[in-house]
């Protein structure tokens, strides 16, 4: 079960990443979010159920409560100076007395192929390294997603095993990828 956080600050962390900016999703969101987590490209590879628009006004919710309860922390990566939201990335759970969090994330397709969420998960590692002073992070990948793999490994993650029939999408188990980045492991590459 995820557990509370206490260095998750009270005010959401806006964080810069490149061209973009990490900040807190809100209500208004929900349409472009729905509509690049609904595209069936992002859908192939994700878990997530089918959502209506309320569903992902749902959701919007349920990651606003879990920030005020420093459970989670979920940001939007938008444009900057803009309101449009084409990604999203963050902690979905905590464990706290193992320092130890796991991260999820997706972005538009229109945006792919670029290295923005190379750019967006190096800062929110940094920062749940430095910030959250978090000693793992981990994520869990579906075995056919060899886009998102590559990028755990070119962050630094390792393949620490595989995880049978881990994740039930849209009613078929399939098994996951399980990869782990340690603190003392960590280079950070934004500045290279
Ligand atoms: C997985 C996902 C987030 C990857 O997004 P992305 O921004 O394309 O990923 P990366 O940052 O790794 O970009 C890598 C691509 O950008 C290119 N690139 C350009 N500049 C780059 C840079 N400065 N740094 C890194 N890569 C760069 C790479 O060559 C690579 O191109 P390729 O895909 O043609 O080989 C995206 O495909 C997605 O949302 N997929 C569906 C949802 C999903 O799978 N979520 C993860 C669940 S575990």
């Amino acid at each position: 079960m995820t557990q509370a956080l206490a260095l998750i600050p009270d005010e959401f962390p806006l964080l810069s990443a490149g061209q973009f900016v990490l900040r807190e999703i809100t209500p208004s969101d929900a349409v472009d979010w729905h509509r690049y987590l609904t595209d069936s490209r992002v859908s192939e590879f994700t878990s997530t159920p089918d959502m209506s628009l309320a569903d992902v006004e749902q959701l919007i919710d349920t990651f606003t409560n879990g920030f005020h309860s420093k459970t989670q922390i979920r940001w939007a990566l938008g444009e900057a100076g803009g309101q449009k939201m084409i990604g999203d990335c963050g902690y979905n759970v905590f464990w706290s007395r193992d320092s130890r969090g796991e991260i999820g994330y997706q972005l538009s397709p229109d945006y792919w192929g670029r290295g923005v969420m190379t750019v967006a998960l190096s800062t929110i590692i940094g920062y749940g390294f430095a910030r959250l002073k978090l000693n793992k992070i981990e994520a869990t990948v579906n075995v056919n997603n060899e886009r998102s793999a590559t990028l755990m490994r070119r962050l630094g993650f390792q393949l620490e095993g595989t995880l049978r029939d881990y994740r039930n999408r849209r009613g078929v188990f399939g098994d996951s990828w399980f990869f782990g980045l340690l603190s003392r492991e960590y280079v950070d590459r934004r500045a290279d």
